[in-house]
């Protein structure tokens, strides 16, 4: 959606007068040109116009069915509603309808329904406030904006487990303090994202199940003495039953936070794992390599070839939280009852939802079309002594106490880097019963069956605890994520 600049209006902002202004003759009230664009929200509201027009459809057949309206009433306004949502449909930005000195959304969709119905489109506001109506409105809109998450999670999710297929038996270290801690597969990496996004997309459900109530019928404040049932508009959206208080529902913008909140959980998500992939995709761990769509080169170094999507998914994050805390600001302060300081929300809501569209598609196209490089990452594979914790285990099958065979352990590869010997399965035999002894072991805690204990290759197939990194653990719960996909 583009920009609305307050010339786009065509005609000048003061020509029409507000429809609602009375109480000072339909004078003042915001005519003067700034006021005019200092007030409107229409450049950016506009894209609720869909729901809008679902939720004033919804509270008209509510009008007919307690009597406020008639039937015939009724068909004129639900046709003239039907044919305004076809005309923005069609114009889009150029629709004649969009006027500035309108406000917003609201004010321009009501105004083109009397220019069409007359009366019949006069009595649409029966009961209502734009403040109950924005609320609903903006809730409407958080449920098809999850509903649109969906897929776009959906294909990240599809593309991790890709890539498990392609690379997921590659052996790798795992990293604690970013020093190099235990062997994993690669799909027991690839699976701990899958775990982070899960989260990251079912936390909109549950955001959903707290915010769906329906603001729709809470008028302007205290609600109305005319007979609304607001149980019937809550049943033919998808909204859940109406909120309890008027002033609670029209004061609040919690939905937009928790969304808003969710959006910068993924982004946080996301920023995480890109952070990861820029510096496997560095020529010093050179565990990645990034498909040449997803990356730049450089202006002056003609070798470059760099990360650029990722370190933009990694830095629009800062975009989000930004959002996430400029609401949390605007709201910080305000009274209960609307206040005006509550129609930023949406400038916020709205850029990080298409900021993190937009960094979740990039995500699942980089995921998709990326490789592991199993022959570099196996070159330094046994450096680190990735395998001194599975040592350690040995011993504790041997009947050794965990803090003692970790002693043990601690002086092997000691010994190793003394004697510049690069991996425990190096060392000498006898370094490994002189240092049990020297510990007060018997030398037999050590055992033939000990060499199976050590290498990456060998100790990434030994885990066998629920969610493990390993084999075992990675075959599993991608069994289960494929079970998922499919459904
Ligand atoms: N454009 C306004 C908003 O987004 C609609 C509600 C205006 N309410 C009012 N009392 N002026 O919040």
């Amino acid at each position: 959606m583009s920009k609305t600049s307050s010339k786009s209006s065509g005609s000048s902002p003061k020509a029409t007068p507000k429809p609602w202004e009375h109480a000072q003759g339909g004078v003042g009230s915001a005519s003067d040109e700034l006021a005019v664009r200092f007030v409107e929200s229409l450049s950016y509201d506009r894209r609720l116009s869909k729901h809008d027009i679902a939720g004033s459809v919804a509270h008209a057949r509510m009008l007919a069915k307690v009597g406020l309206i008639s039937k015939d009433e009724l068909g004129q306004i639900e046709k003239g509603l039907g044919a305004i949502r076809a005309e923005i449909e069609r114009d889009g930005d150029a629709w004649a309808g969009w006027k500035l000195e309108l406000e917003d959304v609201h004010m321009c969709i009501e105004a083109a329904l009397i220019e069409k119905v007359g009366d019949a489109g006069r009595k649409l506001h029966t009961g209502r406030s734009r403040n109950d109506q924005v609320a609903l409105d903006l809730k409407l809109w958080v449920h098809e904006a999850i509903g649109n998450l969906g897929p776009m999670f959906g294909k990240l999710f599809g593309a991790f487990v890709e890539l498990a297929g392609r690379d997921g038996e590659i052996v790798m270290p795992s990293y604690t303090h970013l020093q190099r801690a235990q062997p994993i597969v690669v799909g027991g990496e690839l699976i701990a994202w899958l775990e982070a996004f899960d989260r990251a997309w079912r936390r909109f459900g549950a955001l959903w199940e707290v915010n769906k109530e329906n603001p729709l019928g809470g008028g302007a404040a205290a609600g109305s003495g005319l007979p609304l049932d607001r149980g019937v508009t809550a049943e033919s959206l998808p909204v859940g039953p109406p909120t309890g208080s008027s002033l609670d529902a029209t004061a609040s913008r919690d939905a937009a936070l928790d969304m808003l909140y969710g959006l910068a959980m993924t982004a946080m998500t996301l920023s995480r794992w890109a952070e990861q992939w820029i510096l496997y995709a560095s020529w010093e761990f050179g565990f990645i390599k990034l498909d040449g769509r997803y990356t730049t080169g450089s202006s002056m170094m003609p070798q470059k070839q760099n990360p650029d999507m990722l370190e933009l998914i990694r830095g629009r994050c800062g975009n989000v939280y930004g959002n996430l805390v400029a609401l949390l600001t605007i709201c910080k302060g305000l009274p209960i009852g609307y206040n005006r300081d509550l129609q930023e929300d949406k400038r916020q809501l709205f850029a990080a939802y298409d900021l993190v569209m937009d960094c979740l598609d990039m995500a699942g196209r980089i995921v998709a079309t990326a490789k592991f490089q199993g022959e570099r990452i196996a070159h330094g594979l046994e450096r680190g002594f990735l395998d001194a914790t599975s040592l350690a285990e040995y011993l504790v099958t041997r009947g050794v106490p965990f803090r003692t065979a970790h002693q043990v352990v601690g002086s092997l590869v000691h010994e190793c880097q003394t004697r510049g010997v690069e991996s425990l399965a190096k060392l000498p035999p006898e370094v490994f019963t002189t240092t049990c002894k020297a510990k007060g072991l018997d030398a037999k805690v050590i055992g033939p069956d000990m060499a199976q204990w050590l290498g990456a290759e060998q100790v990434v197939r030994r885990y066998q605890t629920l969610g493990n990194a390993g084999v075992e653990g990675y075959r599993r719960e991608i069994k289960r994520w494929r079970e998922r996909l499919a459904r």
